[in-house]
């Protein structure tokens, strides 16, 4: 009989070009630490089909090419794991260097001397931005992170996150929920934020064919896309809203495509803000930062 290990080895070699396909850069070792890790089997039982549903859903599930994470319902990010299904975007890697950034500057504001900081996260799918910064907030000034999406269905996974990572966040943070449009901003008639964080949908609809199969099916697209003819109206409303609700020292951090993020960086110094770009890992411009006008630090 054949052990789960020698199936899977079966599997991967008749279904290489499909796997090669929808998981890009895929091997037969990550496979293997997938189903062990992720999802807790033995690789030496033995493999009796149909007797383990989860099985039979694992190994469909690679044939409809549905992502890893959502199979294991678990997505790794900065330094835990978050719950992640269909409902909301799986958090990638270059947002990590979103989060290091905005902890850089949260831990600057905080040793400046003010008594309480006010963070909010603009569209914040499973909450892995907010969360992450709740969970390595290493000052003591009360900080309140507020988490803001337009889909009910996506916060209310955001919610279930921190619960199951409470006793990993800070205890000087609280943390708010709001379901609500970052264009409105009514989660906050007049408050201002010290730090304000976004990864906001980026991609104009005209660039769908770009874009991974996998992500397009499987990845809900209001986390991804906007209409052509409304992108640059989104980012005038989103950048107007940010420079109203950001204090005097305070840093927005946005993630954005490369190829609109100098665009938008002009746009955002029309309506008055002060704007840096900065390239992640692969040397793309992929973060804008900004702030009221004077020096940057
Ligand atoms: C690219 S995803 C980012 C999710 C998460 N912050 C991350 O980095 O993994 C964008 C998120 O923005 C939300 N969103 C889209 N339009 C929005 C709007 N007008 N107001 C608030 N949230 C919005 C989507 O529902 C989605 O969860």
């Amino acid at each position: 009989m054949e052990t789960l290990k020698q199936y899977l080895n079966h599997f991967y070699e008749r279904n290489q070009d499909h796997l090669q396909r929808w998981y890009p850069g895929i091997s037969l070792h990550r496979l293997q630490s997938e189903l062990a890790q992720y999802f807790i089997f033995d690789l030496q039982q033995a493999f009796i089909p149909g007797a383990d549903p989860r099985l039979a859903h694992f190994f469909a599930g690679l044939e409809k090419g549905i992502p890893l994470e959502y199979m294991a319902e678990e997505a790794f990010f900065y330094n835990f794991s978050l719950r992640v299904d269909r409902r909301v975007l799986i958090p990638r890697k270059e947002t990590e260097l979103l989060v290091e950034g905005a902890l850089a500057s949260l831990h600057q504001l905080a040793r400046q001397g003010e008594t309480s900081l006010q963070v909010v996260d603009l569209g914040t799918g499973s909450g892995a931005i907010a969360l992450a910064l709740a969970i390595n907030y290493q000052e003591t000034v009360p900080l309140t992170i507020t988490a803001v999406d337009l889909s009910a269905q996506a916060l209310t996974l955001a919610r279930q996150n921190a619960s199951r990572l409470r006793y990993a966040l800070s205890p000087h943070c609280t943390l708010r929920w709001h379901c609500g449009d970052c264009l409105e901003w009514d989660f906050s008639q007049a408050q201002k934020f010290n730090l304000i964080v976004s990864n906001p949908p980026y991609i104009r609809e005209s660039e769908k064919e770009t874009i991974h199969p996998q992500v397009l099916r499987y990845e809900p697209p209001l986390a991804l896309f906007l209409k052509d003819e409304e992108y640059e109206e989104w980012y005038r409303r989103f950048f107007t809203q940010i420079q109203t609700h950001l204090t005097d020292c305070g840093e927005a951090w946005i993630e954005g495509s490369e190829n609109h993020l100098a665009g938008l960086a002009v746009l955002a110094g029309k309506l008055g803000l002060q704007t840096k770009l900065k390239r992640d890992y692969t040397d793309r411009e992929r973060f804008l930062i900004m702030k009221v006008p004077g020096p940057f630090r």
